[in-house]
Parts: C-alpha cells; structure tokens; sequence
C-alpha cells in the first residue's frame, strides 16, 4: 500500500504494516493511542513508588542494588512510552500536567501497598508477568513507535518477572515466617494482578468499551479476558513450583476447556479503585504531584542551557 494520502491507512492496517508518525491517521485512531500509552506510561513512572519504598530495605545489598536497577528501569519504560506519545503530537508536560489532574489514568495495581519484602516478589512475580503477558502482544501493535518501544520493554520485564519469582523461591523455601510472608503477599496481590488486564469483555457488569475498535486497529492483538486467561495458565503451574497457594477456591483444571477456570472477579473493586478509592490513590498522587513540583529547579536549568546553547549555534 502506498503511505500519505488519507484513504491509505485502511490499505496499511489490511496489509499489518505499520503506521508512522507521518501517515495520515484517523483521529479516533490517535487519540486512542495516546490514551493507552500515555496511561501506560503514566502507569510505568508510578509503579516506582511501591517497590521504591522497599530500596532502603532490602535484606542485603545485592538485592538493594537489584531493586535499584529495577526501579530505574521502570523510569526508563516511562520515558521511551512518553517519547512514543510525542510522536502523536501531544507534548509531555501535557501528558504529565493530565496525570496530576486526575484526567488520565494509570494502572490500578499500583494502588496497593507493599506492606512487607515478599511484596516486592509478588510485584515481579505477578505484576511484572501480567505486564508482560499484556505488552508482548503490544510488540505487534500496529503503531510503529508504541511496538518499537515496547521490544526493549518487555526484554527488561522478562528479567523483572524472573527476580520477581526468585525473591518468592527463596522465601519459599526459608524459615516459617517467611513462608508466611510469601502467602501472605501472593495472597494478597492474585486477583488485582487479574484486573489489570481491564474490565471482563462481556457480561452484566461494564465491560471493555475500547477493545473491539482496537483489535480492528491492529492496536490490541488479544481480548483482556483472553490475556487474563493466558496469565491464569501461565502462573498456576509457577505457583505449585513455588509451593504457594492461589488464594481462589474455583481455580482447577478444565480438561474439556484446555484451560484453568477461575473464580469471580471483584469488579466492583476494581471501578472503585480506578475512580480513586483504592488504599493508596491519594499517597502515589502527592508522591508523584510533589516530586514534578521539586524537579521544577531541573526543568528550567535543561530549558535555559538548551537555550543557550541555540543562542551559541547561532551565531
Ligand atoms: N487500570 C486502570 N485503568 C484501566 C485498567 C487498569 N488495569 N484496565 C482498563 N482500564 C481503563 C481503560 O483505560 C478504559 O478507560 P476509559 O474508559 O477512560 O477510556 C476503561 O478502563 C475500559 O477499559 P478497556 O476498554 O478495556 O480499555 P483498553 O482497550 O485501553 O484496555 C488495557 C486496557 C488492556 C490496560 C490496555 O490499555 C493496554 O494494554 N495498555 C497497555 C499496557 C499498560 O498500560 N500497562 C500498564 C501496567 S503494567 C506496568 O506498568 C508494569
């Protein structure tokens, strides 16, 4: 297909090319783009704060310079996505001035807290493999830049998921209470690493509004229920490696499905926490809002060296 007039985006789409900031692109399309991935983004700067709050205590300075470069690749995933998002031509401080108001979201798992280390093996573990099992897909994406970025992305949280289990396995197989603490933390993070793969595809409560038109679009490559499903099949037999349980009754086997079934999901919940009730909405948000107001010294001191330094290739 041929690339720059308006009729050629379909012809792209049909063929699964990709589609670059240059193509012309139906505006819905754009917008919807820069709504995943700047929530993605969004989501990739704030989920720092969780495990951050873990680096000054780490059980030993190889896990504290581990959980380092994990938190600092997380800032990295947030600023190859809100480079992604500018190629759509909206501007970060834009994006980021949406996240502080409340108008863009980001994902709802990072309003739990972590409330002992084995949290930060079930972030890995559970958090970073649902991430993975939703962003491999995203590798497909038919916008060039979002797959791009979303290569590297993955790579990084292959390794993130692997520590994630690792921190578990130790645990697991250490005094009681920490066998204990393990529990305690799959317990606790199981069903809302089930809802970040969004709202139930049909039935009686909201489902997903946007997934039919971006599936359409080459955008999403998979339904969330089929993702959630995808990641319940992964993780069970991870669990019975760890020793740990899955805290749903209804989880087993389904011979003729070729599938676990699992229990009811808290969608209520999950609406709750996405308008701002969960445990710490408010906490991430004046975490997030006060460390943009001190960074305001740095932004102005890139502004005004760039700026001098146009001056200098001036003249
Ligand atoms: N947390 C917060 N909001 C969510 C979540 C979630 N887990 N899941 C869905 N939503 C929101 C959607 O943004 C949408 O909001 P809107 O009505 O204001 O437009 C609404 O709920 C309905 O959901 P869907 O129609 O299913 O939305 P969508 O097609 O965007 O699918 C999904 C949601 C699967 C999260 C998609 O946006 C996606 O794949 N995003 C990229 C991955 C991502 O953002 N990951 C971040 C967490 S992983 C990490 O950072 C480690």
């Amino acid at each position: 297909p041929r690339r720059g007039a308006a009729g050629d985006f379909d012809a792209l789409i049909a063929a699964e090319q990709r589609i670059e900031p240059r193509d012309a692109m139906p505006q819905d399309y754009r917008q919807t783009l820069i709504r995943q991935i700047a929530q993605h983004a969004h989501s990739e700067i704030i989920g720092m704060q969780p495990e951050g709050n873990w680096i000054s205590r780490a059980p030993s300075l190889r896990r504290k310079a581990i959980l380092m470069a994990k938190v600092q690749d997380e800032a990295g995933h947030g600023l190859y996505l809100y480079s992604a998002a500018e190629t759509l031509g909206v501007d970060r401080s834009e994006l980021l001035d949406k996240l502080h108001t409340g108008k863009q979201k980001y994902s709802s798992i990072f309003n739990y807290p972590t409330l002992t280390w084995a949290d930060v093996g079930a972030i890995g573990w559970l958090v970073d493999g649902a991430a993975i099992m939703n962003q491999v897909p995203l590798c497909r994406c038919s916008y060039g830049p979002y797959a791009r970025a979303m290569i590297r992305v993955c790579k990084e949280e292959s390794f993130h998921q692997r520590q994630g289990f690792e921190i578990l396995w130790t645990l697991a197989r250490g005094t009681d209470a920490q066998r204990a603490m393990a529990q305690d933390a799959a317990d606790r993070w199981w069903w809302p690493a089930l809802m970040m793969f969004g709202p139930p595809d049909s039935g009686e409560a909201a489902t997903s509004g946007h997934t039919a038109q971006s599936m359409a679009w080459g955008i999403k490559r998979f339904s969330n229920d089929d993702l959630r499903q995808k990641f319940v099949d992964m993780t069970v037999p991870q669990a019975d490696k760890l020793g740990l349980v899955l805290p749903d009754p209804d989880l087993r086997w389904n011979e003729e499905r070729g599938h676990y079934d699992f229990g009811e999901i808290d969608w209520d919940e999950f609406w709750r926490v996405l308008k701002g009730d969960g445990a710490c909405n408010s906490q991430r948000m004046a975490h997030r809002v006060g460390a943009h107001e001190e960074g305001a010294w740095v932004r102005e001191a890139a502004t005004a060296y760039a700026g001098k330094q146009a001056e200098r290739a001036k003249g």
